[in-house]
């Protein structure tokens, strides 16, 4: 069995992901590598979802009755727990969301009914990349079209990484928010915060970070960061669907108008018009996701009981042993950075003219689970001529032996396909 420095004890954890186990097309062990979609949850993590309703169910913030308060101190105990696992200097700036193209969209809209000094208009410019997901597009397409504010992003190079060539000509005294992903999930590309924070800095405009396959995988400290907003999800961080964050800065929050109204998020109401309660509260109207939110705290300690840091040098040394090994494949070739550094655990590829959908489906009767597609970052494949990929993602569950199954698969799609 293959042996790499600084890989954690799988043998033991995947005893703690039940779905690991699996069995499927007669007989074929799972071989899950699509994490990046989403990730597998651990029996601590569904152990909590289980106990919340069969023992605390109720609305929160709304009664005076035990179920009522119990519930509501375990979702306010959650928010805590994310507070501390990103650093955010005040529980207040942690904003549950549904997901985090929510959280994206939270901000954008935000920006968009905004009063001066934060409002996006037609005398104002947005920048994202070109390697943003469909979530981190969309959205500010959107507040483009409905404020005429022009949207410009930053290209890529060959290699797959932000060409930052032009900064000072993309980010000008006009940009009012710069809003970019720490960690590509199509590319796998890392990129540099601290120079796009600096120019974004220097002319005064917000920073938005996606950070959806940065905080499963790696310490997130959104004080380190210097952004103003960070957004992430809780499914591919071991917790389950249906629960994002958006973390944004005290001030931020204080003066920026809320998106959604509704139950909870107001001070006052009467027939003419509303006030609204202090940052979280105003931007999460509606009965929240409870539930969902104390299963991302349980998954949070299940994290930390394993360690970020720790969970950073097992995927970094998979990811190492898979692009040396993905590499070696006739006619592969990397969609994204080809050494491990600066990149995360997501590795996109193509093979020769097979279509990756038929990659994927020769892996599937393998047992061996792939994402194919765009990845909801179409703007990518078209950027690097090509329909789609075929991506391999790894989490703190993953072997390099499932590596070495997945570069035994594709030499068996390579014979299929003659
Ligand atoms: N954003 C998820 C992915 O990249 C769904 O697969």
């Amino acid at each position: 069995m293959t042996q790499l420095p600084g890989l954690l004890d799988t043998e033991a954890l995947r005893k703690d992901f039940p779905i690991l186990d699996r069995q499927v097309h007669d007989g074929k062990k799972l071989v899950y590598l699509d994490n990046a979609a989403t990730s597998q949850k651990p029996r601590q993590v569904l152990d909590a979802l289980n106990e919340y309703y069969e023992r605390y169910n109720a609305n929160v913030h709304r009664g005076v009755h035990v179920l009522a308060e119990e519930a509501t101190a375990l979702y306010e105990g959650a928010r805590d727990k994310v507070a501390e696992f990103i650093n955010a200097p005040s529980r207040d700036e942690v904003i549950f969301t549904k997901n985090a193209s929510e959280s994206l969209n939270l901000v954008a809209n935000m920006l968009g009914w905004a009063d001066e000094p934060y409002r996006v208009d037609s005398d104002t410019e947005i920048v994202i990349t070109e390697m943003e997901h469909h979530s981190n597009i969309v959205p500010w397409q959107l507040l483009a079209q409905r404020t005429g504010a022009k949207l410009k992003w930053f290209g890529l190079t060959d290699d797959g990484r932000l060409d930052l060539s032009n900064i000072d000509e993309v980010i000008t005294e006009k940009t009012k928010i710069v809003s970019f992903v720490l960690v590509s999930n199509i590319l796998g590309t890392q990129n540099p915060v601290e120079a796009i924070v600096r120019r974004a800095q220097q002319v005064g405009a917000l920073v938005c970070i996606d950070a959806s396959q940065a905080a499963p995988h790696m310490p997130l400290d959104v004080q380190a960061l210097q952004a103003d907003f960070v957004a992430f999800t809780g499914h591919k961080m071991c917790g389950p669907t249906g629960i994002g964050v958006l973390w944004g800065r005290q001030e931020l929050l204080e003066d920026l108008p809320p998106f959604l109204g509704g139950g909870e998020m107001i001070e006052t109401v009467s027939m003419h018009s509303s006030t609204y309660a202090p940052a979280p509260h105003k931007f999460e109207a509606g009965t929240p996701p409870v539930a969902q939110a104390v299963g991302l705290g349980a998954a949070i300690d299940y994290l930390n009981s394993i360690g970020m840091d720790k969970i950073l040098a097992h995927e970094h040394a998979l990811t190492e042993y898979a692009v040396k090994r993905l590499l070696e494949v006739p006619d592969l070739r990397i969609i994204g950075p080809t050494t491990a550094e600066e990149r995360g655990a997501a590795i996109s590829f193509t093979l020769g003219d097979i279509h990756p959908h038929d990659v994927g489906q020769v892996l599937d009767e393998q047992g061996i689970a792939v994402r194919v597609g765009h990845h909801c970052a179409r703007p990518v494949c078209l950027r690097y001529g090509i329909p789609a990929t075929t991506r391999a993602s790894f989490y703190l569950y993953s072997t390099p032996a499932e590596i070495d199954a997945l570069v035994d698969g594709l030499e068996h799609v390579r014979n299929f396909f003659g």
